[in-house]
């Protein structure tokens, strides 16, 4: 086919992407941003969205749990659609590009597209996933997992965060109602899903190359586990005698380390995050400590089996210690594989915008993990400064963000049409 020829404004994405960052309730300065799942200012920014989308001409559709899909309705609307999206949470003290340049970038995608004439045969949807970030509930892509099957209704409705309220309850504060089993998709829903995201990596900018093709998401998965030892008197309780929570919990920080350093494949990571030390005062025995497991690889066998390593390990120095140990696996998910026929889509926009490429690996998860569950799915990386993401200091750059959306947009030229 013909593709079009597209002028992205690039200014007004860039303009966009700041005034987005201003809804942050992150205590550091902007560029610093915290956003929150169904909190005051993941609303603000919901309806700051809503705004672009209605004045770009698109339909705005909301379901029960605030995923929202803005459609360019194509000349054939009864035909499965072509979606491409992200999301806006933001961890804690986190940058102002990491999900935001695939919703925002895939609107800009759409305006570049309207302007340049061409009018897609199949709908084209803008979707702005609820939470791909597990900050609030532990587990990530809670929108994506309810469209996609992978989360029951009953199992996402029960999750809790720290306050103890639930998802359920949350969720209907936020605004977001209805029943929650109305918000999966029929399995047609997509004919294909393709999401733009920074790679959050460094290997693009290392090879000066301006876009990367996904071809598979690592799998992810998250483990909580709990230490309980004997709390005490930090004066009085001689150390033969201690049942130390925090003691135990650092040694198993240590051996997950270990193990992950000696897995059979290079990709394999682990990461404790997150360390909660009850009850917390100085002259006061760890008597339980909970800590957060965060264990991904590539290759899907054999994450799982460090995963029974590393429970092994646990359990080994929790009876060393004289301590119990308790895990909940939150999510364990295979990795995705991305459709060829995206994946040449993409390529060939990038050739014919003779922009340097490359087909890599996603190491990060994306809602497009869950979305390749129920339609073929592919992703869209652009180079972000030093490979770096999660930090105040994330940075993508207009040249970039312009490539990428440029190649978004001829990649959804061809599937729609
Ligand atoms: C997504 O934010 C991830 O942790 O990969
Ligand atoms: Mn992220
Ligand atoms: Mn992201
Ligand atoms: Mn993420």
């Amino acid at each position: 086919m013909d593709l079009p020829k597209l002028k992205v404004e690039t200014t007004r994405l860039v303009c966009e992407l700041e005034q987005l960052a201003t809804f942050s309730e992150c205590s550091e300065p902007s560029p610093a941003v915290t956003r929150v799942v169904f909190t005051e200012t993941d609303v603000k920014a919901r309806e700051y969205l809503r705004g672009l989308y209605e004045t770009a001409g698109l339909a705005v559709r909301t379901d029960a749990v605030g995923n929202t899909f803005a459609r360019w309705e194509g000349s054939e609307p009864d035909l499965p659609a072509v979606g491409t999206g992200s999301h806006t949470d933001a961890i804690p003290h986190s940058g102002m590009y990491d999900g935001t340049v695939g919703v925002l970038g895939g609107l800009e995608a759409i305006r570049a597209l309207q302007q340049s004439g061409f009018r897609p045969r199949r709908s084209i949807d803008v979707v702005m996933f609820t939470s791909e970030e597990p900050t609030r509930f532990g587990v990530g892509c809670t929108g994506s997992r309810l469209m996609s099957g992978a989360l029951s209704v009953a199992q996402l409705a029960s999750l809790r965060d720290e306050s103890g309220s639930t998802y359920d309850q949350a969720r209907t504060q936020a605004g977001f109602t209805g029943e929650l089993s109305t918000a999966l998709l029929a399995p047609n829903a997509y004919s294909a899903f393709v999401e733009l995201h920074i790679e959050q990596g460094p290997l693009l900018e290392q090879a000066a190359e301006s876009i990367g093709v996904v071809t598979a998401i690592a799998a992810p998965s998250t483990v909580h586990f709990e230490v309980t030892g004997e709390g005490g008197h930090a004066g009085a309780v001689l150390m033969p005698m201690r049942r130390d929570a925090l003691a135990a919990a650092a040694g198993m920080v240590l051996a997950i380390e270990r193990l992950a350093l000696d897995s059979r494949s290079p990709d394999l990571v682990a990461t404790v995050g997150e360390l909660h030390v009850h009850p917390g005062a100085v002259n006061s025995i760890p008597s339980r400590v909970r800590f957060t497991l965060d264990l991904r690889d590539i290759d899907g066998d054999n994450r799982d089996e460090v995963l029974e390593s590393v429970v092994a390990a646990c359990t080994q120095i929790a009876s060393q210690r004289r301590v119990e140990i308790s895990h909940q696996v939150l999510n364990a998910d295979p990795p995705a594989v991305c459709d060829e026929r995206i994946v040449e889509a993409a390529v060939r926009a990038a050739e014919r915008l003779q922009l340097a490429h490359r087909r890599m690996i996603s190491r990060a998860y994306h809602d497009s993990l869950l979305m390749a569950r129920i339609a073929p799915t592919g992703m869209i990386f652009i180079p972000c400064r030093g490979g770096v993401s999660h930090r105040p200091d994330e940075y993508a750059s207009p040249e970039h963000m312009e490539a990428g959306v440029a190649t978004l947009a001829l990649t959804l030229a061809q599937l729609a049409s």
